[in-house]
């Protein structure tokens, strides 16, 4: 099986580093909507939203306006002057954002947002220790990628000093073996008990995600982070709530903490924020900003407070409020979900479904008593359903199982969906024939890349 242009590959790579996961074969020319085409001419349904970044779809009218605006103002500015576009963006956010987060700062990538996160958080508290969740991932700079637990850590020397994992509320597979299907939380009294056994007593932050999603798509169950904000406030620590993925729309809400209920210290949004374009932001309340000022909060980047991204930034709130993309997100991803669930009743190897909104994960495992990942499944399929048009990932991690993560942009259409259900439908039996015809076992080593299935968080 072998996709087409495959031989055209070690001509476009022979200049490329390579950081990690499979790259598609073919160069990719266009992007439009929920669809990319490649070199070779073909259509293929973007089920993973590019880098999770296109909520609002690719190269959307209002993000190529929003650019050429920019190119009529300023595209870039000395970091010490603050454009229009900044001031509006902030305000912007002030007012969707659960109180009494106010205050915001934009930089890049959703890693440079958590370092600023996690900085912010030991100058407020005076401490350095920071608590992460087990299979999270906040990206790869030397702070954000200490408390990344889905990403590879292997080879890179010590992390940052003072990072501690809890295990994951993973009710499908609970990471301490104590419940099946129903979380009670025992994973984070563990974890809490461990972490405080190694605490120094210099504690600064729990860092969260809301819905983990490289580590497998998992939800924690209700109360779960009221819970987490509990022992955080116990501790002294301040909560950080990564909504890199969740915010503006995925889950069909602005943010998942108004959805919660929960108000974090500090907010970190990044992907969904930008639609495509690099944009990230801390957002926090006027007390931790101050706090933080007087003690000689410094953050200083290239690109910190640039008026192109944040021009591109506005344009992504005015088209999800202008198109009804909150709403949207929560009806196409009933009918994603329904879809999902219909496929489950014809394929036993479909032991889980979960998600919320549009951030969907499907679990594939050998029996669903036994539970046993399916990995081989998992990379058969992935691969099938790109040559067949469909891309989306596949999270593997060899003791927590084949997952894949299916998220579509905010704007897919029911026909899109109907596409991609036919599309794994025919994956699935094609390659569970296969697999029938010609047996095979797959080492977990085999199967533990970063990322199966391309480099996407
Ligand atoms: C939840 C979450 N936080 C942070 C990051 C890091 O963002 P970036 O890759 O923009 O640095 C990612 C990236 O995948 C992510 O999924």
């Amino acid at each position: 099986m072998t996709m087409p242009g495959h031989e055209a590959a070690a001509d476009f790579r022979e200049h490329l580093i390579r950081y990690g996961g499979d790259t598609y074969p073919e160069i990719v020319e266009k992007a439009r909507g929920c669809y990319v085409w490649d070199a070779a001419g073909r259509k293929i349904l973007d089920f993973t939203s590019g880098q999770m970044c296109a909520t609002v779809g690719h190269n959307h009218p209002n993000i190529v306006a929003a650019i050429k605006r920019s190119c009529d103002t300023a595209l870039h500015l000395f970091s010490g002057m603050i454009p229009r576009s900044v001031v509006q963006l902030a305000e912007a956010i002030a007012r969707i954002v659960p109180e009494p987060l106010r205050k915001s700062m934009f930089v890049s990538t959703g890693s440079e947002s958590n370092e600023a996160a996690i900085k912010m958080a030991k100058l407020c508290t005076g401490g350095f220790e920071v608590v992460g969740l087990g299979g999270s991932w906040h990206g790869v700079t030397g702070g954000a990628g200490s408390i990344s637990f889905a990403s590879d850590r292997k080879g890179y020397g010590p992390a940052m000093p003072g990072t501690f994992v809890l295990p994951e509320p993973n009710a499908y597979r609970c990471p301490v073996r104590h419940c099946r299907d129903h979380c009670d939380r025992t994973c984070m009294k563990v974890g809490f008990e461990l972490y405080d056994m190694q605490s120094t007593g210099a504690r600064a932050a729990v860092i969260a995600e809301p819905v983990i999603s490289a580590g497998g798509v998992i939800v924690p169950p209700a109360g779960y982070f009221d819970a987490l904000r509990e022992e955080t406030r116990k501790r002294g620590m301040l909560l950080i709530f990564d909504e890199a993925q969740t915010a503006f729309g995925r889950l069909g809400h602005w943010f998942a903490a108004s959805q919660l209920d929960l108000t974090p210290d500090i907010l970190t949004v990044s992907k969904t924020l930008g639609g495509g374009i690099p944009l990230a932001g801390v957002v926090t309340s006027d007390a931790i900003e101050e706090t933080c000022h007087r003690r000689g909060f410094a953050f200083y980047t290239s690109h910190v407070s640039d008026p192109l991204p944040a021009t591109v930034g506005l344009a992504v709130l005015e088209t999800i409020e202008g198109e009804r993309l909150l709403a949207r997100s929560r009806e196409m991803g009933d009918y994603l979900a329904a879809g999902l669930a219909e496929l489950q009743s014809r394929h036993e190897e479909i032991g889980d479904l979960r998600g919320l909104g549009l951030l969907c994960g499907v679990e594939l495992v050998k029996d669903r008593e036994g539970r046993e990942p399916h990995h081989e499944l998992g990379a058969m399929t992935t691969r099938r359903c790109l040559e067949l048009g469909l891309s989306m990932n596949i999270r593997r991690r060899p003791e927590r199982g084949s997952v894949w993560r299916i998220a579509p942009p905010l704007t897919v259409e029911r026909e899109d969906i109907d596409l991609a259900m036919a599309i794994f439908d025919q994956a699935l039996t094609e390659m569970k024939g296969a697999m029938a015809r010609q047996p095979r076992t797959t080492s977990p080593a085999e199967v533990s890349p970063p990322d199966g299935g391309g480099a996407a968080r």
